[in-house]
């Protein structure tokens, strides 16, 4: 089953760093990359109509990315609306018919920030080692039951050369080959 990227870009004609990754990973056999701002520019999704579409999208998947860049510690505002909408949706409406069914499907980040790996500690800039502040996505997928893969990170987004962008979405597209057979294999 594929692997499905779900990108939220909130400016995606002027990124980089996931456009870059982006192309990586739609090279990759099995990968689907859905822009999610170009789908949902109001940044709105409702729980009926969209959520019919996104849980449908989901339970299509053999295994789901969340992929952003890091705004304000956070993701971007798209991202919580999906989760508001669809999540619900998925887990309180219809757990039976949807929620249910997506259980087990692997769920991983792939998350771009500006700033260096010093600066996301107790002595940096940041304070928070960037994985602590993505606990509440994964609180969220232990709260969905969707087993919790090794986030791919990427630090000095918009900083990087064009070799080590490079190198990074080389990177990118061969950890997703690797989750892919890791998980048939798993399957078979
Ligand atoms: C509104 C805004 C908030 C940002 N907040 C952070 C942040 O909290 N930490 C960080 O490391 N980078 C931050 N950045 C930098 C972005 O993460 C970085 O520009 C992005 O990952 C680059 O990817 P792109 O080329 O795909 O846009 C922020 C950028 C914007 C525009």
């Amino acid at each position: 089953m594929k692997t499905l990227i779900l990108l939220f870009h909130p400016d995606f004609k002027n990124s980089t760093t996931n456009a870059a990754l982006a192309e990586a990973a739609r090279s990759v056999p099995g990968v689907e990359v859905v822009d999610m701002q170009a789908l949902y520019p109001e940044g709105r999704l409702d729980v009926f109509q969209d959520g019919a579409v996104e849980a449908e999208r989901l339970l299509s998947a053999g295994r789901i990315v969340l992929q952003f860049p890091v705004q304000w510690y956070s993701t971007p505002p798209l991202l919580k609306a999906w989760a508001d909408a669809v999540l619900t949706r998925m887990f309180y409406v219809s757990y039976d018919t949807e929620g249910q069914r997506l259980e087990g499907t692997p769920i991983m980040v792939a998350a771009t920030a500006g700033n260096v790996p010093e600066a996301y500690s107790p002595t940096g800039q940041n304070l928070i080692p960037l994985p602590d502040l993505l606990n509440p996505l994964r609180a969220t997928a232990y709260r969905c039951r969707l087993p919790w893969a090794e986030p791919f990170l990427l630090y000095r987004a918009g900083k990087l050369s064009d070799t080590e962008l490079a190198d990074a979405a080389e990177r990118y597209a061969q950890r997703l080959r690797g989750w892919s057979t890791e998980a048939d294999a798993i399957a078979a």
